[in-house]
């Protein structure tokens, strides 16, 4: 599936017209809640040491929205914004994250995120914040 943001709003124009003529909900966002588990499942099998324990309630037990760190929006009740800034958190950034298509902030400041950053990252077309500093990555 080839996705860009360039795609991603001719897809959101073709669902607008798609919903005022209602021919249907073909072209609509494949994604869901379930979507952006998967991402920050993924990103937590990435994290090789997590000596404050953050993560012990990213499991699929609790919603998404109350796990740590994580604050969904309002309006799409997906991920908004994810916030795990001075957790000593030791791991790499898996291509995952760049299905969190509801981000809008994504602070990872102040930990040993080591890598390459996925250029996946690059399809987080509503991103508007987003730190690495201190972490070492390459590339
Ligand atoms: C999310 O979408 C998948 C199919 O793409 C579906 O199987 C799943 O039930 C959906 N989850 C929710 C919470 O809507
Ligand atoms: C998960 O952990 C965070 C931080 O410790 C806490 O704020 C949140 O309430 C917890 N959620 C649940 C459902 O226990
Ligand atoms: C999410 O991203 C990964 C890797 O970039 C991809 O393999 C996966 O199919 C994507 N989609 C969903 C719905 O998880």
């Amino acid at each position: 599936m080839e996705r860009s943001c360039f795609l991603l709003s001719i897809t959101f124009l073709l669902v607008l017209q798609l919903q005022y003529s209602s021919i249907g909900t073909v072209g609509a966002a494949q994604t869901n809640i379930t979507t952006d588990q998967f991402a920050l499942l993924a990103l937590k099998s990435h994290i090789t040491s997590d000596p404050h324990n953050i993560l012990v309630n990213w499991s699929t037990t609790t919603s998404v929205c109350n796990w740590a760190g994580v604050v969904c929006g309002a309006r799409h009740l997906r991920v908004a914004s994810l916030n795990l800034l001075y957790m000593d958190l030791t791991g790499t950034i898996p291509p995952y994250l760049g299905n969190l298509s509801f981000l809008v902030e994504l602070d990872l400041r102040n930990n040993n995120f080591h890598g390459t950053l996925p250029h996946e990252l690059s399809y987080l077309c509503r991103l508007k914040f987003i730190s690495f500093k201190f972490s070492n990555f390459m590339g």
